[in-house]
């Protein structure tokens, strides 16, 4: 089967930490996003992947190449500008020809693709959407069905609704950005035009009575396209929260991938992942779940604590770093505090 992933985006709600890479390519436990995509899809029998680009698009070639690091065979389709997320497949037209996939390039899932398929055949859908519950579905495609789990109209980023109490929002089932599509929905796309599967695609389909259905999973899912959920799934990952995830026992069992220089006195905790080349001097302490990229240098008596940093990142004597993002190449002086959800873009001092 054949998989067209969207990575057009330039990743706006991850900035500063996109401005020098595209989003499906932050590093998700030191390894691009894509890279983990690829070997999920790959454990589903996928070994054709079409990527859609418009945004840094040689970024993801020059790393991946034709695919023979990831075992699988890889298509880059280029847009000129940004054609929306289904003008973008059907750039990739001349492509598909049977059932496929496509995937946005930005959720992370463990959602069982092959019981998907199997349901979308099941229907006879000429659309199957992947469905995930979240608590607030503001920033999401909401879908309704009837008892078949057929879908009856689509409500793409619906106001934040809140109870009587005015406290919290009514959890929806989401389109989770993952869709089995017959080719046929493809000639409801016009061609070289910015057209979306969300406000467009979809809408259109139902009205011409078309049949599509909503698969719902309660598999891990999340849109890493935030700062929070980009830190909440590395939390998940390296606590042990997504099964399914082959890195999941090893990592969870606690610090790993060593290398570096650890002075004897300095605390490491928890689930912790360091790069290659990484020095933590005495008496810091580095309490999991935290990340570090190659060639970061902590210096004595610094604190991080539920931290992604990427590359080459030093950390000046006694600073705090407590649940935020660090880019490469930042520098940190002594005695700063970096906490709860603040992001630093590649090379800030
Ligand atoms: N090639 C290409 N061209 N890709 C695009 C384009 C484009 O013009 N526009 C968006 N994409 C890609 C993005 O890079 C991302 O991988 C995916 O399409 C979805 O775009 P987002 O910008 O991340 O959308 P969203 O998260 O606000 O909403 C979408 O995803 C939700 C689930 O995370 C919608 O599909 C919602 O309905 C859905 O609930
Ligand atoms: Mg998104």
């Amino acid at each position: 089967m054949k998989a067209v992933i969207l990575v057009g985006g330039e990743g706006t709600r991850l900035r500063p930490l996109t401005y020098n890479i595209v989003k499906a390519m932050v590093p998700i436990l030191n390894r691009p996003f894509l890279e983990h995509m690829f070997h999920y899809l790959k454990g589903y029998g996928v070994d054709d992947v079409i990527l859609a680009l418009c945004y840094l698009p040689d970024s993801i070639r020059d790393y991946f190449g034709e695919g023979d690091r990831v075992g699988l065979n890889l298509t880059y389709v280029r847009e000129e500008s940004p054609l929306g997320t289904a003008g973008a497949v059907k750039n990739a037209e001349k492509y598909l020809d049977e059932s496929f996939l496509v995937f946005n390039g930005d959720v992370f899932t463990t959602i069982d693709l092959g019981a998907m398929l199997q349901f979308h055949r099941q229907k006879k859908a000429t659309a199957t959407i992947a469905l995930t519950p979240v608590e607030d579905p503001s920033l999401y495609g909401v879908v309704e069905m009837d008892n078949n789990r057929r879908i009856l109209r689509f409500i793409e980023k619906p106001p934040q609704e809140t109870d009587k109490m005015g406290g919290k929002a009514k959890p929806s089932l989401i389109n989770a950005g993952i869709y089995i599509l017959e080719p046929e929905v493809l000639s409801g796309i016009p061609p070289q035009r910015h057209f979306m599967f969300e406000h467009h695609l979809f809408p259109s389909l139902l009205d011409n009575g078309s049949p599509i259905y909503g698969y719902p999973s309660d598999a891990y899912w999340i849109d890493m396209g935030t700062p929070q959920k980009y830190l909440r799934l590395h939390h998940d990952l390296l606590c042990g929260r997504v099964s399914g995830f082959d890195a999941e026992k090893k990592v969870s069992e606690g610090v790993r991938s060593w290398g570096g220089d650890i002075h004897p006195d300095a605390h490491i905790e928890g689930a912790v992942l360091l790069g290659e080349r990484c020095r933590i001097s005495q008496g810091a302490y580095v309490r999991g779940p935290v990340v570090m990229g190659n060639d970061c240098c902590i210096s004595e008596e610094a604190f991080i604590e539920g931290a992604v940093l990427w590359g080459g990142i030093t950390v000046g004597k006694g600073a705090v770093l407590r649940n935020c993002i660090v880019g490469k190449g930042v520098s940190i002086g002594e005695n700063c505090h970096v906490l709860d959800g603040e992001v630093l873009g590649d090379n800030t001092v």
